[in-house]
């Protein structure tokens, strides 16, 4: 087994390599000055299974194209198999029409990856799931809940807590965590008249008193969880908590967040997002690294992935 690190994803890479007990793949990924991608393997790829780990966060087009080329290579190298593992998978909440004559381009990215040579996929909480039929390869999509359920339980614990889905689009990921620490479901009615700029229209579910948990895939802007909050507080919520899996973090989301009323905010490494949220106590990051890791050894032994999550 071999474990190659696209430059999205060094330090995952490099604990997911500690977690398995081997080292990572020598290799040069570099950036021509009108930055083109230049990709060398300097070891033998010959006959292996290859894992090449490469989120396609920030900068997500130059990501991508890196994380294209490494494919390309590992082919050309004879690799017996390459799962392409993509902990956090960009450009998944462009997976349908939304209006007349626009691209489908969670299905292009899809297309990309197997065209290149990826033999499967491994990645986490997809923002849809059905994004896995995008894809004619197998596609592992694994579930940050363990993670987060463990922090959540050593933290908050289960006392009149409820679990809030930012958006309908969350239910089913806020439903499921609640499940499991026996918590009610409250779910927030928002609307989004365009990209980056969401607005509450109503909080269905009982919140009151209570320690609040909005769970969500992402948070981008910040502006759906830190409305979310203060609609949860002006409705009588005690305080809120969020558990999110992906932390994009653009443009001003961190000021928003350290001005927000929310009391934490608990995300984890699938984006590499350390010099970021340096010094920001409100943000706290769990890592993903041993699951990704345990992924890897069942897939690599072909054993099952699905009883991770059971
Ligand atoms: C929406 O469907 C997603 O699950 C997130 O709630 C959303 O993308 C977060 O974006 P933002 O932080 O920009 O509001």
């Amino acid at each position: 087994m071999k474990i190659v690190s696209g430059t999205s994803s060094i330090s995952l890479s490099d604990q997911i390599c500690k977690y398995l007990k081997t080292k990572p793949t020598q290799r040069d990924i570099k950036r021509f000055a009108d930055s083109e991608v230049y990709v060398e393997i300097k070891e033998n790829m010959r006959g292996n299974d290859v894992y090449l780990i490469q989120s396609t966060s920030y900068p997500a087009n130059d990501n991508i194209m890196e994380l294209l080329i490494c494919i390309d290579s590992l082919r050309r190298s004879s690799a017996k198999n390459i799962t392409a593992v993509i902990p956090y998978f960009g450009y998944a909440r462009q997976d349908r029409k939304v209006v007349p004559r626009s691209p489908i381009s969670a299905k292009l990215v899809a297309n990309l990856i197997t065209n290149a040579g990826a033999n499967r996929v491994l990645t986490m909480d997809l923002h849809a799931n059905q994004i896995q039929g995008f894809f004619d390869i197998p596609v592992d999509n694994l579930y940050a809940a363990p993670v987060l359920l463990k922090h959540i339980l050593k933290n908050i614990g289960t006392k009149n807590i409820v679990c809030v889905a930012p958006d309908v689009g969350g239910v089913e990921r806020a439903r499921a965590i609640g499940k499991r620490l026996n918590a009610g479901l409250a779910i927030i009615d928002k609307r989004r008249e365009r990209p980056g700029q969401s607005e509450v229209m109503n909080v269905i579910g009982e919140i009151k008193n209570k320690s609040c948990i909005i769970i969500d895939d992402l948070i981008d802007s910040g502006g759906t969880i830190c409305n979310a909050a203060d609609a949860l507080i002006e409705k009588g919520a005690k305080e809120v908590y969020c558990y999110v899996v992906h932390g994009v973090l653009t443009g001003s989301c961190i000021d928003k967040i350290k001005k927000s009323k929310i009391k934490k905010i608990v995300i984890t490494d699938t984006i590499d997002n350390t010099k970021k949220v340096k010094g920001v106590s409100k943000i706290e990051v769990v890592s993903i690294a041993p699951l990704i890791a345990e992924a890897i050894k069942r897939i690599s032994q072909s054993t099952s992935v699905s009883s991770l999550f059971k």
